[in-house]
């Protein structure tokens, strides 16, 4: 840890719109001034802005305008002057085609929010999948001090006595009711059993991945990740996270300050070790490009490996989000890491303080949820990522939620074009598969779907299904929902839409995965290869104009996280000319 704090008081960027007695400064204070605020406010103390993702159609984050008032609290007893920020909300439950084609836009837009506008710092309040990683995209371009605070998991669901997880007792129940175990009536009760309070998914889906993922970057305070949503020491983390932004604006302890390759090395370590969401892999190599770091897939592979998942949350364990904060939540673990020599202890965090010195302290309350090692969920968690003539970008796997017996297999393809073909034939029993096949799912990755929908894990042929079988292995350059399980590969890049070899399979080739050796393969010649890649032609029709077209133009490949080309990099935050 080499930071040092800046020097107390000085001249702030906010004091270019608000302080002094120009036309422009009474312009913009005049303003403010019709709000009530009172003229000290514009004294030169730090403003904050509270960058709201609050939205009525991203029910996960429905909750955050309480928070946000919380927030408020802190940050006017540290003497700042917090000033709350609408932003663009991302809701993974709803936003079509995906929203994961919109967490560059939400970037892009929280990125100009905070650089054209009076702030000196934000606390980013998030939750849903995209929206963590969006904020902490756009704040990092800006390297204006930054903390997040994500709105925490729903309570545990309960159906007939039973623990049920959000997504992965969705995915579970649809196929129970395809197979004719469950009835639709059934399943219309489960559904209000799983959502029973404001919050996240209650899994270690890909918002809980992501709320520890800035956990273990630094980014957040110790502790936040796993707090309910409705638990009142989710509000004292809000106070507290205000408090903390305004002493980080004085002493200038920036995104790029925390975000160092060690942090992101600790955040891959974690994902592995709680079992951690797919998606982590495509966020955190968004993120890093944001603030220059030089991460790639070779270090998901090199740091992900041999991390044993030690959180025995759906969809890989037992238990959900509350058990986990009841068992003390991310600390534990990140204290595990540091005692078997794979943390860098020495990381700065927000806090002001090193990871280490956060956690060294702290207790796992309950060994059935944070297990020991000896009795990990699998020693070998983590993502793997594979490679091959199928993937020479990489591919990836969560063998923490795959099948053991299908991890090394060779089997027949059965192939879909685009995830339209694939809804055409998958429910008719004349399709031509058994349970040793392999399905393939073409052009769903970033250009393809577009936006790289979570359709890779697809659902098994009604007529597998009947026979009790519940997972095949599945590849494709699709995402997968953080509650899904199954022996999935995703992200397969270079994906189908650009001509990548996934394009070049055909139903009835053979394809071989060996997940301990990290290969994936097609087995076809390289001439074979090359003749059916010659006479590949674009599938899908360009959109001409709007966002679709500049997501579609400038989006990149799953392998370096899916950014739009010309948003990578920190672009600091100069105050630029003024409006009048
Ligand atoms: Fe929003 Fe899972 S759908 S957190």
């Amino acid at each position: 840890m080499s930071f040092k704090p800046a020097k107390w008081p000085r001249r702030l960027r906010s004091q270019e719109w608000f302080g002094g007695t120009g036309r422009d400064q009474i312009y913009h204070r005049g303003w403010m001034k019709n709000q009530g605020f009172p003229h000290d406010m514009f004294d030169g103390r730090p403003v904050i802005g509270i960058l709201n993702t609050w939205s009525e159609l991203t029910p996960c984050n429905a909750h955050l305008r309480d928070l946000a008032e919380r927030v408020k609290h802190g940050i006017y007893e540290a003497g700042g002057f917090p000033v709350e920020v609408p932003v663009f909300s991302t809701a993974e439950s709803s936003f079509r085609p995906t929203a994961m084609m919109f967490r560059n836009l939400a970037a892009m837009a929280v990125e100009e929010a905070m650089r054209g506008q009076p702030m000196d710092g934000a606390v980013l309040l998030v939750g849903c999948d995209k929206t963590t990683p969006s904020l902490m995209m756009g704040a990092a371009s800006t390297d204006l001090p930054s903390i997040v605070v994500t709105g925490g998991p729903m309570l545990n669901g309960y159906f007939r006595g039973e623990r049920v997880g959000s997504g992965t007792h969705l995915w579970k129940f649809s196929e129970a009711v395809k197979a004719g175990e469950m009835t639709a009536d059934d399943f219309l009760e489960a559904e209000a059993s799983m959502s029973r309070s404001p919050g996240s998914c209650n899994t270690m889906g890909t918002a809980s991945s992501m709320a520890s993922m800035a956990e273990a970057l630094g980014m957040a305070l110790s502790g936040n990740a796993a707090i309910p949503a409705v638990d009142s020491r989710r509000r004292m983390m809000a106070q507290l996270s205000g408090r903390r932004i305004v002493q980080m604006v004085k002493d200038d302890l920036k995104p790029s300050d925390v975000m160092t390759k060690q942090a992101f090395e600790n955040a891959i370590r974690t994902n592995g070790a709680i079992g951690g969401s797919t998606n982590a892999v495509i966020h955190l190599l968004a993120i890093a490009g944001r603030v220059g770091i030089d991460l790639t897939l070779d270090d998901w592979a090199r740091c992900g490996r041999d991390v044993a998942t030690i959180v025995n949350l759906m969809p890989s364990g037992e238990y959900l989000m509350e058990e986990f904060f009841y068992a003390g939540g991310l600390p534990v673990v990140l204290k595990r890491l540091g005692q078997a020599g794979i943390l860098h202890r020495d990381a700065l965090t927000v806090s002001g303080e090193t990871i280490w010195d956060q956690v060294k302290d702290v207790v796992n309350h309950n060994e059935d949820v944070i297990l020991p090692v000896e009795k990990a969920l699998t020693q070998q968690g983590g993502i793997a990522v594979l490679k091959g003539n199928l993937a020479p970008n990489g591919a990836v796997i969560k063998p923490s939620a795959a099948s053991p017996h299908l991890l090394q297999h060779r089997g027949r393809a059965v192939v879909f074009e685009d995830i339209d073909d694939y809804k055409a034939r998958i429910n008719d029993d004349s399709l031509d598969v058994d349970e040793t096949c392999i399905l393939v799912l073409k052009n769903c990755g970033p250009k393809g779907y577009p936006g790289m929908a979570e359709v890779g894990n697809m659902g098994l042929p009604p007529k597998i299904l009947k026979k009790g079988i519940t997972d095949m292995i599945r590849i494709s350059d699709a995402r997968m929902s953080g509650t899904a399980y199954g022996t999935v590969i995703l992200h397969t890049s270079p994906e189908a839409a650009t001509g990548g070899p996934l394009a070049a399979v055909r139903s009835g080739d053979t394809i071989e995965l060996d997940v301990p050796a990290r290969r994936i393969h097609l087995d076809i010649s390289d001439e074979e290869m090359a003749d059916r890649l010659a006479q590949w032609t674009v599938p899908v029709d360009a959109p001409s104009s709007g966002y679709a077209w500049l997501h579609q133009t400038h989006v990149q490949g799953a392998d370096t996280g899916a950014d739009l080309d010309f948003l990578r990099g920190n672009r600091g935050a100069p105050v630029g000319r003024d409006s009048h």
